[in-house]
């Protein structure tokens, strides 16, 4: 790259910055959430899987293309015994190109890491929890784990990490438990958001038994505490209100209900390194082949221009008929979450 020209910034057909890269380390999960993946999922060989290096590699061509913040995902990252040694890495170039890098977690291995991931320079994280109560959790998890995962977030508290509780709002599972679960995350100093089911991968029964369009769910809410819009956004798809009762703050992510696409300013990058630029479509761009290439950093920067050609206006979610196949194949633990 010629010194005088600095690399082109992403911007795809629609005139949409993309500043925002979700990065899966793995698509393996100690968890089994049933409405994300069925209780055999078949796992990518370990093989096929980025090296550490090469995931560095990677998102430093991305930092060179102008991506300021960059969030970890999976799967589950935690469980993928190299990745503090990513996060330490990357922490490194804050202040340096990237401005912000954080994580998702079920927060199961989050009492282990937190303390490593504040000191490489996280800030936030954001813990998968989509209900307080135990026999609930191992029910829609498979796993009984909840009290790792409320260690976790404690741990993530007591080292100063601010946290964002993510729950998917099932119809009939934990729809009723919303409200404690809300009202605990505030009190604790943790925003909240709900988000919609997506019909992402084969799972073991029908997502659409379980939908819960958020505009319900805000509607019951609004009996019991008084929600104002807020300005607050974090360069996510989540839109937020404050509630006046709990003194905190609630975010609705409405990939069903309320398209938000105009915005997006996201890519992601699956643990094999093939890049989908959008989490609903097809369309992709494979990095592993231009990293493993004789010529990296050219390949790396024609494999973006062409993610950016390719990235479609929106996605086509719908959750409208029993028996639907999903809109896409892939589940959400390998696209990234
Ligand atoms: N639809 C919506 N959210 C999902 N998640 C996993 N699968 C789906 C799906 N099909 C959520 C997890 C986690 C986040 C990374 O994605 O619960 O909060
Ligand atoms: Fe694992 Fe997250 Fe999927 Fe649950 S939703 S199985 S925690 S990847």
């Amino acid at each position: 790259m010629n010194a005088a020209t600095p690399p082109a910034p992403l911007v795809d057909g629609f005139d949409r910055r993309i500043t925002y890269l979700r990065l899966s380390v793995t698509d393996r999960c100690d968890l089994r959430c049933t409405y994300c993946m069925p209780e055999a999922m078949q796992f990518l060989p370990r093989k096929e899987v980025l090296s550490l290096e090469e995931l560095h590699q990677m998102a430093l061509g991305f930092i060179e293309r102008g991506i300021t913040k960059i969030r970890l995902t999976g799967g589950e990252p935690l469980v993928r015994r190299d990745v503090v040694e990513l996060v330490q890495a990357l922490g490194r170039k804050l202040g340096d190109g990237l401005e912000e890098l954080t994580i998702t977690t079920n927060g199961t291995q989050l009492a282990q890491h937190a303390a490593a991931l504040a000191d490489a320079g996280v800030k936030r994280v954001n813990v998968s929890l989509d209900t307080l109560d135990r026999a609930l959790f191992e029910q829609l998890s498979r796993r009984d784990r909840l009290q790792q995962v409320l260690a976790g977030i404690a741990a993530a508290k007591a080292v100063g990490l601010d946290i964002k509780i993510n729950a998917v709002a099932l119809k009939g599972l934990n729809e009723t438990e919303l409200p404690t679960l809300i009202e605990w995350a505030h009190g604790e100093g943790h925003d909240v958001t709900l988000i919609e089911v997506m019909p992402l991968g084969e799972i073991e029964g029908d997502r659409v038994d379980h939908y819960l369009p958020l505009m319900a769910v805000r509607e019951a809410l609004e009996q019991r505490w008084t929600l104002t819009e807020s300005t607050h956004a974090t360069g996510g798809p989540a839109r937020y209100v404050d509630v006046a009762e709990t003194g905190g703050r609630l975010g609705f992510i409405t990939p069903l209900t309320n398209n938000f696409c105009a915005g997006c300013n996201r890519i992601r990058v699956t643990t094999t390194g093939q890049l989908y630029p959008c989490l609903g479509g097809g369309e992709m761009v494979d990095l592993r082949g231009a990293l493993r290439s004789e010529e990296p950093e050219a390949q790396l920067a024609a494999a973006l221009d062409e993610a950016m050609r390719i990235k479609p206006e929106r996605h086509h979610f719908a959750i409208a008929q029993r028996g639907a196949d999903p809109a896409q194949p892939r589940h959400m633990s390998v696209t990234g979450g």
